[in-house]
């Protein structure tokens, strides 16, 4: 069993490395609070997964835990042999590791914690989705209720999207693919898939979008692949536009700028690289672009932490944008969670059953 740091050596390490973030008297009382939550972590067993949109005090490597993106989290999860998993996300997330966990107490610091792309769909609109168009393949961003999930083939994340859709695509031997809800991402991999994409009116009669659908395949240039994607949009990413892009670009002269692509397509086109939260923070490091200064569209709570271990990353505050969902998550509400050991996820077994095949399709395709 791995040692516990004592709040001295917390502290210590933490005024090495965050003492722009908060005052002296500040990182005594987070340290003694960490302390505290590893404590807790130890004696119920548990494991702490962090998505990389947590606040810096709860991210840092002083706080026990694993930090991912939504995949690798959810790869992460199936991998666990403690007793509890506290998840510090959103609910869909805590949803996905339940799913795939369904004899452990998954906990979630607050209930709050939802997201503006899985409240966008339920899978009562899947299934209206499926009767009108038959036989085409529906993968869903993870990004969405476990309801949404047992209604379709195949998840993805934004890491590994594009890999996804070519999957189904081959598996259902069709160039045609359902891709739900995010408006944005799946904008961004038809463009990398050279695809076309087509917005059903969901409020006609479905014959009259099925006429609709029938004309624009007749129209489309023959083998193109075609996504039918929905309304729903990240309600942090939706906020950048193209005039960011060209506003930084023009104050900052050589910049490198990646952006997740939950953001709009005409953003996505301009910056240097998109990539899921794992895929951004990983190329923070590479060779070819140490250099240059570094921005970075995304959620701001995970470019202040590369601020602060990257002397190239900017944080441009006219461009930073917090998820309110992620910052439910702070120190009090997590040890708060473990001490009363709040607030569990439960999904209903017959949804459960039908949401673990598509999740676990999408942590197997590499
Ligand atoms: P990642 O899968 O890239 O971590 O994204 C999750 C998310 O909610 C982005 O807004
Ligand atoms: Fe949902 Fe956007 Fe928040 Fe991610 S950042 S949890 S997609 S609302």
């Amino acid at each position: 069993m791995t040692k516990l740091l004592t709040q001295e050596e917390i502290y210590n390490s933490l005024k090495t490395k965050y003492s722009q973030y908060s005052p002296d008297f500040e990182l005594q009382i987070k340290a003694g609070q960490m302390a505290k939550l590893n404590r807790l972590v130890k004696e119920k067993n548990a494991v702490i997964l962090k998505h990389n949109y947590m606040s810096w005090d709860l991210q840092c490597d002083e706080v026990l835990g694993i930090r991912g993106d939504s995949l690798e989290l959810s790869r992460k999860a199936t991998e666990t042999d403690a007793d509890t998993i506290l998840f510090l996300g959103v609910k869909f997330m805590a949803e996905t590791a339940k799913v795939l966990n369904p004899k452990k107490t998954v906990l979630i610091p607050s209930l709050k914690a939802g997201c503006s792309l899985a409240a966008s769909i339920t899978g009562a609109d899947v299934r209206k989705l499926k009767q009108i168009f038959p036989g085409i393949p529906v993968v869903a961003y993870v990004n969405t209720d476990a309801d949404t999930k047992s209604e379709v083939d195949v998840c993805c994340a934004s890491g590994n999207a594009a890999k996804v859709v070519r999957w189904a695509m081959k598996e259902w031997k069709t160039n045609k693919v359902i891709f739900l809800p995010d408006k944005f991402l799946a904008q961004n991999v038809a463009n990398e898939m050279n695809a076309d994409i087509y917005f059903p009116n969901m409020t006609v009669d479905p014959k009259e979008v099925q006429k609709d659908f029938a004309l624009r395949v007749n129209n489309s240039v023959p083998n193109t692949p075609i996504f039918i994607g929905w309304e729903g949009k990240c309600e942090v990413h939706e906020k950048f536009t193209p005039h960011d892009v060209d506003n930084l670009r023009h104050d900052f002269p050589g910049v490198y700028i990646m952006a997740h692509p939950e953001c709009p397509p005409e953003v996505v086109k301009k910056v240097d690289f998109a990539g899921s939260t794992g895929e951004m923070i990983k190329k923070v490091t590479s060779p070819d672009i140490q250099d240059k200064q570094v921005a970075f569209f995304t959620e701001c709570a995970m470019v202040e932490i590369l601020a602060a271990q990257h002397t190239n990353v900017l944080q441009v505050c006219s461009i930073q944008k917090r998820c309110p969902h992620m910052a439910q998550n702070n120190l009090e509400t997590v040890i708060e969670a473990l001490e009363k050991m709040q607030f569990e996820i439960t999904v209903p077994e017959d949804l459960r059953k039908s949401a673990e095949l598509p999740i676990r399709r999408m942590i197997a395709i590499k």
